[in-house]
């Protein structure tokens, strides 16, 4: 028997006023995008907004579903958007934030397991490492790329 360890680190941050100013730009984003959710059963309230090569920034946010499962969370709706405009632009960051009555929630925002196998594709897909910054009122996560998130992960190579 062979015991292995999967590390990984993230930063902390307390504010908003302490992440890097190119994360910052990018979490305004992702709060403006959470306004215009449509999330009439969970009322949360959640934005994604993806960073691409060429600086350009992409929105997306939650769209529920009467019939539940058909509805989508916002990392991927931002994310394939992203990529089914601009295929050939590599994703380099992606901000995720909820809110809940106008307001961002307490805990950070870490993404559902199906949002962490979206990012890792395009990761794979772009072989470029995706920042995922993860917001709340009381502070910022963020880890350096998707493959973190998701040890022993599925991936193309497995096909
Ligand atoms: N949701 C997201 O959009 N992203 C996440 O990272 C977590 C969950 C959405 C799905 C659903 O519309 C609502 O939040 C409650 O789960």
């Amino acid at each position: 028997m062979k015991k292995t360890e999967f590390n990984f680190s993230y930063e902390a941050y307390k504010n908003a006023e302490e992440l890097p100013v190119e994360d910052a730009r990018l979490v305004e984003k992702a709060i403006e995008a959470a306004k215009n959710a449509y999330a009439p059963y969970s009322e949360f309230n959640v934005g994604a907004a993806v960073l691409l090569e060429d600086e350009r920034i992409l929105m997306g946010n939650n769209q529920e579903n009467a019939a539940y499962p058909s509805g989508l969370c916002a990392e991927r709706v931002a994310l394939f958007y992203a990529n089914a405009n601009y295929p050939e632009q590599r994703v380099k960051a992606i901000a995720i934030v909820a809110l809940k009555e106008g307001k961002m929630v307490p805990s950070v925002v870490t993404p559902c397991g199906n949002c962490r196998q979206a990012m890792l594709e395009t990761e794979t897909r772009f072989k470029k490492p995706i920042r995922i910054i993860m917001g709340s009122q009381n502070g910022f996560w963020v880890v350096d790329k998707a493959h973190y998130l998701l040890p022993l992960s599925f991936t193309g190579d497995a096909l």
